[in-house]
């Protein structure tokens, strides 16, 4: 079964052909960092705007890469949610276009669906039931994964995404968006511990964190500090130091909690070298096993749209109606509404 993905929720266009027995046969991403930069953060209607320029062309290319015909697919899958209406809608009006024509179904994904079951595109790949920690720009979760569509939620952010608190503190150190990989490339040159921030929530005896006071704290540093160099590295370290610390610890709780082995880390901060060391050592010393998307799908991507897609095709017993011609998107849709798909 042949499915091309696509995924349009925020500020990358990302498409892909993932192939049910084949595996990922191309895949392509276009990232509007550079045209949100200026503004400190992601514009909407630019934001929209911009996925109408590429989603086809980035899907022309994909289709040479990958020698097939749009005539092959057997579905067309897309980011129906959550994330910026006007991005989702036109993520969801190609797709529903193209498998209209082509008489095939359009498959409507949740992005977090899509993050946390990528990690099952690589090799050697994670059991179900598994914990995954979904660590994304608008979302930190720790959650339950009995099966595709079978999540239980554990703990949340109760105010600022991990992702979030990244770009937020970046915009304090005077980096630019999205501020996760920079702070993570100035904290390589800093000291953690020269300059102190709390470690939010870490012993609260839940599985629940809260980032948005780690920004505050950061914010009282800076004041009436000489910001050198040094400094700032020194801050961006330290601040590393603590989101690191509170997910890696609300992981191995989650872990012991449920008693399942295996964890599973997904969404754009699980690209983040120091978390993905810190974690597998963690982990490893207790026996449990930790793992990871390539880093390039860590980020969004259109693969992973495709790939959950391909995943409840196969699995589904009932076969997806065909495309229609009216559809809608889900700007705000919890991850817990999903239900098992029927094997
Ligand atoms: O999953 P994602 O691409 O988009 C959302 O669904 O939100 O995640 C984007 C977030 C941004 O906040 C970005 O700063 C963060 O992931 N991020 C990182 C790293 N790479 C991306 N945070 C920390 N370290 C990184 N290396
Ligand atoms: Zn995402």
């Amino acid at each position: 079964m042949l499915v091309l993905g696509i995924e349009t929720s925020c500020d990358e266009t990302g498409v892909a052909f993932y192939h049910s027995e084949c595996g990922l046969l191309a895949h392509a991403l276009y990232t509007q960092a550079a045209l949100h930069a200026e503004y400190g953060g992601v514009v909407p209607e630019l934001a929209s705007r911009d996925h109408i320029r590429r989603v086809l062309p980035l899907t022309r290319g994909i289709l040479k890469q990958a020698r097939c015909a749009l005539t092959d697919l057997d579905a067309v899958a897309y980011t129906e949610g959550p994330g910026l209406a006007g991005a989702l809608l036109v993520g969801a009006s190609v797709a529903h276009g193209l498998a209209y024509a082509l008489g095939v179904p359009a498959l409507g994904i949740h992005h977090l669906e899509g993050h946390l079951l990528s990690p099952l595109m690589g090799k050697p790949a994670p059991q179900f039931a598994f914990i995954a920690l979904l660590v994304s720009g608008g979302h930190s979760q720790l959650m339950r994964v009995a099966g595709v569509g079978d999540y239980e939620l554990l703990g949340e952010t109760l105010d600022d995404a991990a992702g979030e608190a990244f770009d937020k503190t970046a915009q304090l150190l005077g980096l630019g968006y999205p501020g996760g990989p920079q702070i993570a490339e100035l904290a390589a040159r800093g000291h953690p511990g020269r300059i102190k921030l709390p470690r939010p929530m870490l012993h609260s005896g839940d599985l629940d964190f809260s980032f948005s006071g780690l920004k505050t704290a950061v914010l009282t540093q800076i004041k009436g500090r000489d910001l050198d160099a040094q400094v700032r590295a020194d801050i961006a370290a330290e601040f590393q130091a603590a989101i690191v610390e509170v997910l890696v610890a609300k992981s191995l709780a989650a872990l012991e909690d449920t008693g399942l082995q295996q964890l599973v880390v997904a969404g754009g901060v699980g690209a983040n070298r120091e978390l993905r060391s810190r974690l597998t050592r963690s982990a490893g010393r207790r026996g449990f096993e930790v793992f990871y998307p390539a880093p390039e799908f860590c980020t969004d991507n259109g693969a992973m749209i495709a790939f959950a897609a391909a995943l409840r095709l196969t699995h589904a017993s009932r076969l997806s109606p065909l495309a229609s011609r009216s559809f809608s998107v889900r700007p705000r849709w919890d991850l817990g509404t999903l239900r098992p798909i029927s094997a």
